[in-house]
């Protein structure tokens, strides 16, 4: 920042300048991923700029992905994205799938709760009008990193209490005998609206992917219906194809 002050005369508006030399010390590794930024105070008064300048230039590279803000904790240099590869021939579920490859799971509740269902609720579970349905909705996180928004729909007979559930849906549907042992999953391209790309920690209007996931028992029944938006930037999804005659 010291090197700002001496090169503020340099004509180009200074918050291009704090942007150029933020960027640069991340690309040269001097701040690295997960690295905390000093605050606007601190940076206004060591480039001896306004904070106004400070926050133009921070929110730039908040939009391009270069930084993250975490509510209430500050501004962070964005994790690198290790992109994960994700089968689509097998059942398996978010937690199953994070352990496999030694990563932390965590999950932050969105809601979790018992409603009357909306129309294709009752339409895709076979629910009635006078029948609930449990949703559960979660932000899940990777090591640290926020990877998709799942908001999972499930008959309230089979899930009487949502609260309940540990931290794996899937581990509380087999305690119950319910485990889906297929499913069919659509997947789509959608742009992040504001709410999902502050939740997922990337600037608003990215590419993230919608999934939606029907899951059945071996009865037939539907157990499962959960409408995800996963971030496009983490996630390639790999099927094998064969010939088949
Ligand atoms: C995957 C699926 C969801 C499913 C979830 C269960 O992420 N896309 O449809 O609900 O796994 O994961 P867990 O058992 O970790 O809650």
């Amino acid at each position: 920042f010291a090197m700002l002050k001496e090169s503020s005369q340099s004509g180009a508006p200074l918050y291009l300048q704090l942007r150029k030399s933020i960027e640069e010390a991340v690309n040269r590794g001097l701040i690295g991923p997960g690295d905390a930024l000093p605050s606007e105070r601190d940076i206004a008064s060591k480039a001896d700029i306004s904070r106004v300048t400070v926050r133009k230039a921070v929110q730039d590279l908040v939009k391009g992905g270069i930084l993250v803000q975490r509510h209430g904790s500050g501004t962070f240099v964005a994790p690198r994205m290790e992109r994960v590869e994700q089968s689509l021939s097998r059942l398996t579920s978010f937690t199953e799938d994070m352990a496999r490859r030694g990563m932390v799971v965590r999950s932050a509740w969105l809601d979790r709760g018992l409603y009357a269902p909306s129309p294709d609720e009752m339409m895709v579970l076979g629910l009635s009008s006078s029948e609930l349905v449990a949703r559960v909705a979660r932000l899940r996180i990777a090591n640290d990193t926020p990877l998709a928004i799942e908001r999972a729909a499930i008959s309230a007979s089979v899930l009487p209490d949502p609260e309940a559930i540990g931290s794996s849906l899937y581990a509380a549907l087999e305690l119950t005998g319910n485990r889906p042992v297929r499913a069919v999953q659509r997947i789509s391209a959608a742009n992040l609206g504001d709410g999902d790309a502050r939740l997922l920690e990337v600037p608003p209007g990215v590419a993230g992917l919608h999934i939606e996931r029907i899951s059945y028992l071996a009865s037939g029944k539907v157990i499962e219906f959960t409408r995800s938006i996963y971030r496009g930037d983490a996630y390639d999804f790999v099927a094998e194809l064969r010939l088949t005659g």
